[in-house]
């Protein structure tokens, strides 16, 4: 890995099942930045985010041992990524605290996403999901990574890490760079049960397609799947979202166009494209469901690869720490 190369850098919870929301929205940018080779691509599973919203112990090992899984049957290949688990290095949580000590209050209260998950989890509106945008920030900049691929629902928090950026260089002097994201065409996937909202796991099993599902079960939910009501100018566009995730899977304007073409003209016969869509995504997770069952296999060789990642990442994450101990007076 050349230095010069810029570095980029992406997390995600261990939460249950990757979707294709996740996939689409932001692991088809990892996987590609990844294997580009024009960039040091840094990846974690980020579980001390996970923990904002109450989790089992046993739950959260194994979802951080099934995630691992997930990404790499994804193509996530240890061997061109830096690729680890948060809480392993400590110097996120360091980091974190340095700049809650410049992050006012105010900004915090702005974010979308605290605000949407403390009304959903009521009697659990903990600090650290309040803070959650400082840890993510903190594990960006250890890596001084400039660009940060996510789904649209993450850039107010990279936004939020760019303020960061500002007040810590200001207050203290310049060490880190602003970053930038990167999302893909589908930044924003909609849920197949009801598509003003985005696909989530909240939501439940009817309104996102996991990358673990058989073919019965994906045929199963995109003949469900709401399309328009009102037409295609109504409030509700399921249809737009269905050729979204056509369009996503199947890169060729000589068969998009015609359902492109009917649908803004409202003609768009969704019992044909419904079929063709189940079978185009029916056989692009065939390959990740085969690598998937094969990892499951070797439990061990993945925690050796969790562990590997770690120490890679221990080396640059403890230099950053070094120099921001220096700058802040505590050495
Ligand atoms: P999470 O599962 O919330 O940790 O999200 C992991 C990544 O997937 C983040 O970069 C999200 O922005 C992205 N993501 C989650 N849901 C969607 C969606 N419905 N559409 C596009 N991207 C998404
Ligand atoms: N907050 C992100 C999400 O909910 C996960 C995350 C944590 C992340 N740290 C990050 C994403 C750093 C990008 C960069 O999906």
């Amino acid at each position: 890995m050349a230095d010069n190369k810029e570095t980029i850098f992406s997390g995600i919870k261990a939460t249950g099942k990757l979707h294709l929301g996740n996939y689409l929205g932001a692991l088809k940018n990892w996987v590609e930045m990844q294997n580009s080779g024009e960039y040091k691509t840094i990846y974690a599973i980020v579980d001390l985010h996970s923990i904002t919203i109450d989790i089992a112990a046993d739950e959260l090992r194994q979802n951080i041992h099934d995630m691992a899984i997930d990404l790499m049957a994804c193509g996530l290949d240890p061997e061109k990524s830096i690729f680890f688990v948060q809480s392993h290095v400590k110097e996120h949580t360091e980091l974190a605290w340095i700049f809650n000590c410049i992050l006012p209050v105010a900004e915090l209260e702005k974010m979308t996403q605290y605000k949407d998950k403390a009304k959903q989890h009521k009697k659990n509106v903990n600090a650290g999901l309040f803070d959650y945008p400082a840890l993510m920030a903190a594990d960006i900049l250890l890596y001084h990574a400039t660009v940060v691929p996510i789904g649209e629902d993450q850039d107010q928090h990279v936004e939020l890490t760019r303020k960061i950026v500002r007040k810590f260089n200001n207050h203290w002097g310049k060490l880190f760079e602003e970053p930038k994201t990167k999302m893909t065409r589908t930044p924003r996937l909609m849920s197949l049960a009801d598509p003003t909202k985005k696909m989530s796991k909240d939501l439940g099993e009817k309104s996102y397609i996991a990358l673990s599902d058989s073919a019965d079960v994906i045929r199963e939910k995109i003949s469900k799947a709401v399309t328009d009501t009102g037409g295609n100018k109504g409030k509700v566009n399921g249809g737009r979202n269905l050729l979204d995730l056509f369009t996503a899977f199947v890169d060729d304007e000589n068969i998009t166009a015609k359902f492109e073409e009917d649908y803004k003209n409202g003609e768009l016969q969704y019992s044909k494209l419904k079929p063709m869509l189940a079978n185009v995504i029916i056989n692009a997770l065939k390959p990740i469901q085969a690598k998937r069952k094969e990892l499951a296999k070797n439990p061990d060789y993945v925690t050796a690869i969790l562990n590997q990642g770690a120490q890679r990442a221990r080396v640059i994450a403890s230099q950053t720490m070094s120099e921001v101990r220096k700058l802040v007076g505590l050495e």
